[in-house]
């Protein structure tokens, strides 16, 4: 059965309490649930990881290394200048979706992200729905590479 990283960066572990008109009233847990409700139709393995610190998700991503089949990851803050995570999803060498809650693209200058050019794609503005289509998408790349 294909195993798929979910990684949540910074800050994310507040979902629900933080800015809910920009990130809706789901908790982490909540989204999680969602996820592994899906995860579970598509008949695939899903890990949950959370960290606020770049490194922390570095080291997980490195020592998931040939265990896993593909990372979706919403890098939160880090998205914009998070450079060594940028690195170390690029030498995990399989499929990597960007997922943000809003539409950072309709935000701030400074939300661009620096990432999105080293991953396969993005999924952005669609609240916890980015988390559920990104598993979506992530099921149908895999199954290319078998
Ligand atoms: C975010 C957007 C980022 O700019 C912000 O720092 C976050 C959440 C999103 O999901 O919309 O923490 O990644």
């Amino acid at each position: 059965m294909s195993k798929i990283l979910f990684l949540n960066g910074p800050n994310l572990n507040l979902l629900g309490k933080r800015n809910p008109e920009v990130y809706g009233s789901k908790t982490m847990d909540d989204i999680n649930l969602l996820v592994e409700e899906k995860a579970n139709s598509l008949d695939v393995e899903v890990l949950f990881y959370q960290s606020n610190a770049e490194g922390d998700l570095i080291d997980f991503i490195q020592n998931q290394r040939g265990s896993i089949d593909g990372i979706i990851i919403n890098p939160g803050a880090l998205t914009h200048y998070g450079y060594s995570l940028k690195d170390a999803l690029l030498d995990a060498a399989i499929p990597v979706i960007e997922i943000h809650l809003s539409n950072i693209h309709g935000r701030e200058e400074w939300r661009r992200s620096i990432i999105s050019d080293s991953v396969t794609g993005q999924i952005a503005g669609f609240g916890w729905r980015s988390y559920t289509c990104a598993l979506e998408v992530m099921v149908g790349l895999v199954g290319d590479n078998r």
